[in-house]
């Protein structure tokens, strides 16, 4: 009998305490009214497709996730530039997401990730992207944006991810991305656009843990950066260069420059790199003996049409 009063006791405390908590979590009343015109805006999706996170002491939206639905139609709502203290901004798998991104976004300076990825969205990589200088993430992959990457983000100090790839961009990557950054390694990925021109030399002086711009239209020398950074994709562009005097970066791991113009030799110091997993010169104009590779990961498809490369693991033995 006592035990089952102490039960019942336990069981109310306990619904107490989950609607004081359910009371805290209530999200600012502004706020929640940007939030439901928004919803209005894109056709209401169901709640399964929406993270919301709020402050708790403020109560303040201070994250948005929108994703996976294909019922959400529409342009990204105006109303969005209501949640002044937006850090986070994920609109993804969103595949009928459409229009251009809306200056509105300019006014959410608080913003540190900003994700539009698998969307439909299109137009410019607007440059009042600028303006948010808190950005440390900015992932636009997978949309349909055209025109330019501004140079202006390279002012942005803090931001060390820029991800714009498959999208249908044009003209150079500018000089000075990341520019600013202090100490933080640097993420660029740009594959899968119609860029041209060279990769600027000064990205070399940036520490880069990852530079993909493979499927464009660059060329030129990029031995700047294929001697920085970790992972480096150059695929599919038209390349030129000389890669026998290259130092690979110590720790590089993942290193793809096929499907270019690339000449010389491939430098004797690959066969040093432990951590090497991908390396990938196939379809270029190499010539020269295959540095002894110690793992055997490396086989002849990733050295294959090349101009006169020899030695193992190709079948063409060197002259002697
Ligand atoms: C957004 O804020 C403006 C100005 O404070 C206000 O007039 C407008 O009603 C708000 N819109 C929404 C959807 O909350
Ligand atoms: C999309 O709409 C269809 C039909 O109204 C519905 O069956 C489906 O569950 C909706 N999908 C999502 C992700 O809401
Ligand atoms: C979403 O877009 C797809 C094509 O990408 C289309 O087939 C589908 O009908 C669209 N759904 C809605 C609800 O508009
Ligand atoms: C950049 O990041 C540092 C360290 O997190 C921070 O102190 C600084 O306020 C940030 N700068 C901007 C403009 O957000
Ligand atoms: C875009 O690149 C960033 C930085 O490397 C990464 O965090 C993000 O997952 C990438 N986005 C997609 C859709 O792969
Ligand atoms: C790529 O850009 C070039 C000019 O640099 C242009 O001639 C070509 O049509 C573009 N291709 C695509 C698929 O947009
Ligand atoms: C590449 O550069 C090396 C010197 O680093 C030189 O010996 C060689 O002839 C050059 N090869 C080509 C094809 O330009
Ligand atoms: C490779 O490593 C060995 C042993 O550490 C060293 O003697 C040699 O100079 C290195 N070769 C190159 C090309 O870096
Ligand atoms: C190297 O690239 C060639 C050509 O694109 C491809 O056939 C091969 O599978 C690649 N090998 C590896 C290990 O990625």
């Amino acid at each position: 009998m006592v035990m089952t009063m102490d039960v019942k006791l336990m069981v109310v405390v306990l619904l107490l305490l989950l609607c004081s908590a359910v009371a805290l979590q209530k999200c600012d009343e502004d706020d929640e009214a940007a939030l439901l015109a928004m919803s209005d805006a894109l056709g209401k999706p169901p709640y399964h497709s929406y993270d919301v996170g709020c402050d708790q002491d403020s109560g303040r939206v201070v994250s948005l996730s929108v994703f996976q639905d294909a019922n959400l139609t529409g342009a990204i709502p105006d109303a969005i530039a209501n949640l002044t203290h937006l850090r986070t901004l994920v609109l993804r798998h969103l595949p009928n997401l459409s229009g251009a991104i809306p200056d509105s976004l300019a006014a959410l300076t608080g913003l540190s990730q900003l994700t539009i990825s698998w969307t439909a969205v299109s137009g410019p990589v607007p440059s009042f992207l600028a303006g948010l200088t808190s950005l440390t993430l900015l992932d636009l992959s997978f949309n349909s944006l055209t025109g330019v990457i501004p140079a202006s983000l390279g002012a942005l100090a803090n931001l060390s991810a820029i991800n714009l790839s498959r999208n249908r961009l044009a003209g150079a990557i500018p000089a000075g991305l990341f520019a600013n950054l202090q100490q933080q390694e640097a993420y660029l990925r740009l594959s899968h656009n119609n860029l041209s021109g060279s990769v600027p030399a000064d990205l070399a002086e940036v520490r880069l843990a990852v530079v993909d711009v493979s499927r464009n239209a660059l060329s030129g020398d990029a031995t700047a950066v294929l001697a920085r950074a970790k992972y480096v994709d150059l695929s599919r562009n038209g390349f030129s260069f000389n890669m026998s005097g290259v130092v690979l970066a110590e720790e590089a791991y993942y290193v793809d420059v096929s499907h270019n113009g690339i000449r010389g030799g491939i430098p004797a110091q690959v066969a040093n790199l432990t951590g090497l997993r991908t390396f990938n010169v196939s379809y270029n104009r190499l010539c020269g003996a295959i540095p002894n590779m110690a793992s055997s990961s490396f086989d002849a498809f990733c050295f294959h049409h090349n101009k006169c490369l020899c030695g193992a693991p190709l079948p063409t033995p060197c002259p002697p």
